[in-house]
Formats: structure tokens, sequence, C-alpha cells
């Protein structure tokens, strides 16, 4: 099967979770959801570490997390949409795998995202406005970090798995 892992990365409400559990359940590849392990380890969710323990501490957890992964393979790492922001954690990630970054407008974030309350960045400042500029500040470092992009929009996660996987594979 697929020796290499896989890093998805790209905005919050990319469809990142959802492309990685099914590319786990299609190419029987190991899932690790980066949020889902930091609240296993630190036993709170994303939004109570950020608020009683700050950002950058949630900001070192996700590169201790990356720089531990260097052993894995045939795994498909959903990222949090902040870890490209990282040289440290680029790094880590080229080292032992493609990096994908699934790619969706604004407005298409902004629905699948809207009736959420776990991320912390979007307490507050859910619109697509504030979505648009941020996703604006970011972009360039998601390009630089990126072996491939595959927009998400009006696809179906079957359709981007597939261009995943050929990207991959090419
Ligand atoms: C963040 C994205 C979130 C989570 C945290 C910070 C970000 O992950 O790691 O709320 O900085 O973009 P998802 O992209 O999985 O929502």
């Amino acid at each position: 099967m697929h020796r290499k892992n896989i890093f998805l990365i790209g905005f919050m409400g990319a469809g990142k979770s959802t492309v990685a559990r099914r590319l786990r359940d299609i190419y029987g590849m190991r899932l690790i959801e980066m949020d889902e392990q930091i609240e296993a380890q630190e036993g709170m969710p994303i939004s109570k570490i950020f608020a009683t323990r700050g950002e950058e501490y949630f900001r070192q957890l996700e590169t201790g997390l990356l720089t531990g992964l260097q052993q894995e393979e045939n795994t498909v790492v959903s990222c949090g949409g902040g870890v490209p922001m990282r040289e440290c954690n680029v790094e880590a990630m080229r080292k032992s795998g493609t990096v994908v970054c699934l790619s969706a407008r604004p407005e298409t974030i902004y629905e699948r995202v809207r009736h959420t309350h776990n991320r912390p960045l979007l307490e507050g400042n859910m619109n697509v406005e504030y979505i648009a500029g941020l996703l604006q500040a970011r972009l360039p470092k998601y390009m630089e970090a990126a072996d491939v992009t595959v927009p998400t929009d009006g696809r179906s996660a079957e359709e981007i798995c597939r261009e995943i996987l050929s990207a991959v594979k090419g």
C-alpha cells in the first residue's frame, strides 16, 4: 500500500478530518487526528487548552506531536489549521511524507464551520469577512508548505481522495 505518509494541511473547515477518515477507510492507512490526539493527551478540549494555557502552549504541543512522528509510515495525519505557520513543523512533515493542502473558498469554509464551537480562533469571529482575512494572511505559508494543493469546493470526499492518491503516487 502507500508507504509514504500524507499530511493534510489547510484552513479550518477545509475538509482535512473528513478526507483523512476516508483515506483511512478506503486505503487502510493509519489515521492521526492532531487536535484529537492533543485533547486526549491534555485531557481537555482545545478551547480549554487555549483558555487556560494559552495559544503558544498549544503550538508547542503541535510541534512536539509532529516531530514525534518520524518513524510513522502509511499514515495520514490531519493537521490543525495553524500547523504550517511554523517552519519547524513544515520541516518535520517534509521529512516523513507528502504535504497536501486542501483549499476552499471563504464562503465554503463558513458554511462548513458556522454551527461549530470547538475552534477558539473563530469564537466571536464567525463570519465570512474574518475567515477571508485570516485565510489570506495564511495562504502564503500554506502554499509554501504544500507539495500539492487540492480544491474541495463542491467536491465529494471520494473525488478528493482519488486526486490526492494520484498526486502522491505520481
Ligand atoms: C486552528 C485550527 C484548529 C485547531 C485550533 C487552531 C488554527 O484545527 O488546531 O483551533 O490555528 O487554524 P482544525 O483546522 O482541524 O479546525
